[in-house]
């Protein structure tokens, strides 16, 4: 039998426990085997495996490379994401890696963001679906993950120092519920704090994030380990919550040295190795049998992925599918064709076991109908560029189709940097102006990792594909895509602004002088536009197909403090495909300011033409609650919701409304509370009336809220209101809220 943890933590010494809680080299921590501690070897990841030996970006050993979070996360198809995780998490065990540090699971804040190709959605149930599914899917197998970049790590700007200010509830209700989902649902083996400091305090050393949230409130029973390099005080961390620093030792014999002058207690330190030694076990790549990944099946399972999260935004007359029969001519244009952008730049690259290029995938198919021109250069050369345009020009001048392969290159986005733009290239805009002249036929497929304005030129193409960064195997599913062997079924995630002056955080991205303000509050992405209706050029969950989808028959039901809602999709169209339906939960009544509407559920249906399906999605009652900073919990305000089902944030085909209880911890009064909020509450009206009856004079009070008089007494705090009158003697504010709560808590 194996020793039980604290036999081998007695058997350590403190210097080995503090060189445990540390990284051994780069990517691995030490083992110990004659105290029965063995080595834990993690990889970046996510969207594949990175296994390196230092810190570089290149050189490692092939993996099979999915469609990064930008990609997969707009098929919003769970099963494809656990299915994904699963392969990632026997790639992991093959090449020896216990952790694979993803998903990350950051709330897409500003489309500037540098690293928003390795992040899902602007919205937290999406990410966090989709953090759930990949981390049950890698762990299904055995393997371990870590959700990142724990928490509101929303920017590459300063992102080992800058503070992020947040309010509780914005906190609460963006930044932290997609994180509290993961946790939840899926139990992750191991959470990675983040660089940054929130609200004053590092990530990677805050009580209240690692300890408070998300163990004590959350349950998170596993282990918290550094990003690489965001430990500034090791000491501070341990205390915090934070059990492994990594990569490399450091800062051990401090540890040691806090133990033994009685600064740290050393049975926080235990309890960090007691997490590691439990991460070890859960780990244990023996216990899962042997895992032999077939490549040619993962190549396959990135091609259904990658297939999955393309989005078609606009397909005008038709344009696609293109006719795959026929002698019609193809001209593909643009060096993305040939030469794909299928990843992120940084810690998360992945060195693939093949590509397919558009290019090779749509010759493959439709032979010496294919006609190719670069059109522009990656690296904007100015002269060659011209050159490219006129070639491009007179290729469309003789072509039926033209396919523009346009995006953003490698040097546009990264880890490391955010953008400041979010046009497209100049050379590439260039490109689209010449094209258009010499053809309507205009289709444009997009390679991108943060968003891309499309409103200053989608008005001269008929249709657009944004196919975001699909992984190794996005060129056969673009060609597939086009050609209608399969139809887009991928939405969106993010909303396209018309122009980044639009964008909710404009003002406040990305901060300045180590402090960056989350001055949008709880209006982030579509709970921004669809509030305030700024126009956008595509809404959040907007994605076409090559067929169309029907909804009807919606019946919402009152279930407490939650709801179900039931509808009918109906594929109408010719073709099989997969519609994305959305329920959003809206809220007229609540005590706090609330976006217009908010999405609380989503259901992929996969339907042959003329087939339908009847969708049931249950809402708890989180669906409906907001975060209370005065009540300190989640509370459902009760009343009437409204609840829509819709294609996207702006395509809302059915309504209906349905009454919910109230949850959540209760309203307290205090000597704060306004005297309305004190007449309003059937305890504290009758306290305080009383009150009022033994002073002299009041009872000419004008409390009628029908007058101003009234009005402006109503809204003074009880404290303040009894300062006022001379007669109240010393205390009676503090003597009323000591009966309120007396009698509050004999009820
Ligand atoms: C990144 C992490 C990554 C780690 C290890 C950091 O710079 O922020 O996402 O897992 O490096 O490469």
């Amino acid at each position: 039998m194996a020793p039980s943890h604290d036999d081998v933590i007695s058997r350590l010494t403190l210097e080995q426990k503090a060189a445990l809680t540390a990284g051994a080299d780069f990517w691995g921590t030490a083992a110990f085997p004659d105290a029965g501690v063995r080595r834990i070897v993690t990889a970046d990841g996510p969207h594949g495996l990175r296994v390196v030996s230092d810190i570089g970006i290149g050189g490692a050993a092939p993996a099979t490379c999915f469609p990064p979070a930008v990609g997969l996360g707009s098929s919003w198809n769970p099963e494809l994401q656990h299915a994904v995780g699963a392969a990632i998490g026997r790639e992991a065990l093959a090449l020896g890696v216990d952790v694979v540090l993803g998903p990350g699971i950051n709330i897409k804040r500003s489309p500037l963001g540098g690293r928003n190709f390795e992040y899902v959605s602007e919205d937290p149930l999406v990410s966090g679906a989709f953090g759930a599914a990949l981390v049950q899917g890698v762990q299904s197998v055995g393997a371990g993950t870590s959700v990142k970049h724990f928490a509101v790590n929303n920017q590459e700007t300063d992102r080992m120092h800058v503070s992020a200010q947040v309010d509780e509830r914005t906190l609460r209700e963006i930044y932290l519920a997609g994180f509290e989902r993961v946790v939840k649902e899926a139990r992750p083996t191991t959470v990675m704090a983040a660089y940054n400091r929130v609200n004053g305090e590092y990530a990677a050393q805050h009580p209240w994030l690692l300890t408070t949230v998300l163990r004590e409130e959350w349950g998170f029973d596993g282990v918290v380990v550094s990003d690489w390099g965001a430990v500034t005080d090791r000491v501070a961390s341990l205390r915090a919550g934070l059990d492994l620093k990594m990569p490399l030792p450091g800062g051990g014999d401090e540890v040691v040295r806090a133990v033994r002058e009685g600064r740290l207690d050393e049975a926080v330190l235990d309890r960090a190795v007691g997490r590691l030694l439990e991460l070890a076990e859960r780990t244990d790549a023996s216990q899962h049998g042997p895992a032999a990944p077939d490549p040619g099946e993962h190549h396959g399972l990135a091609a259904s992925a990658a297939r999955e999260s393309a989005v078609l935004l606009k397909n005008e007359n038709a344009a696609l599918p293109l006719p795959e029969r026929g002698s019609s001519r193809i001209a593909v244009i643009g060096e993305f064709a040939r030469t794909p952008r299928y990843q992120g730049a940084g810690s998360s690259q992945v060195v693939p076991t093949r590509l397919d290029t558009p290019l090779d995938a749509l010759t493959d198919i439709l032979g010496d109908r294919v006609g190719f021109a670069p059109g522009f250069t990656l690296d904007g050369d100015q002269e060659e560029d011209e050159r490219l345009l006129a070639q491009a020009h007179a290729l469309a001048a003789g072509a039926d189709h033209v396919v523009l392969f346009l995006g953003l290159p490698d040097t546009a986005e990264s880890e490391g940097f955010d953008r400041t733009a979010i046009e497209l290239p100049a050379n590439q805009r260039a490109l689209i102006e010449a094209v258009a002249r010499a053809t309507r036929r205009v289709v444009v497929v997009l390679s991108n990792g943060g968003v891309v304005e499309t409103a200053s030129w989608e008005g001269r193409v008929r249709a657009i594909l944004e196919g975001w960064l699909l992984g190794q195997a996005g060129g056969t599913a673009i060609a597939e895509l086009l050609l209608g062997r399969a139809n887009p079924s991928g939405k969106l995630t993010e909303t396209i602004p018309v122009k980044l002056a639009d964008t909710p955080a404009h003002l406040n991205f990305p901060g300045a002088e180590g402090e960056v303000v989350y001055g949008e509050r709880v209006y982030v992405g579509y709970r921004y536009y669809d509030t305030l209706g700024v126009p956008v050029s595509y809404p959040f969950g907007h994605g076409l197909s090559y067929t169309r989808f029907a909804y009807s028959d919606l019946v919402v039901e009152g279930r407490g403090d939650g709801a179900s809602v039931s509808f009918t999709i109906a594929n109408t169209g010719d073709v099989a495909g997969a519609e994305v339906a959305q329920v959003y939960r809206s809220d007229a009544h609540s005590g706090v300011d609330r976006p217009a509407h908010e999405l609380v559920g989503f259901r992929k249906v996969f339907l042959e033409p003329g087939a339908s399906e009847r969708v049931t999605i249950e809402l708890g009652s989180r669906a409906f609650a907001y975060w209370s900073t005065a009540r300190r919990g989640w509370v459902v305000d009760a009343g009437e919701f409204t609840l829509e089902v819709g294609a996207s944030s702006r395509d809302i085909r059915l309504t209906g409304a349905v009454h919910v209880d109230a949850s959540g911890p209760a309203r307290l009064l205090t000597r704060f509370s306004s005297i309305g909020e004190w007449l309003a509450d059937p305890v504290g009206a009758q306290l305080l009336q009383g009150a009022l009856a033994q002073l002299p004079g009041t009872e000419s009070f004008g409390l009628d809220p029908s007058t101003n008089e009234g009005r402006m007494f109503l809204a003074i705090p009880l404290g303040h209101m009894l300062g006022f009158l001379p007669g109240a003697p010393e205390g009676a504010a503090d003597q009323l809220v000591a009966a309120y709560e007396q009698a509050v808590r004999a009820r």
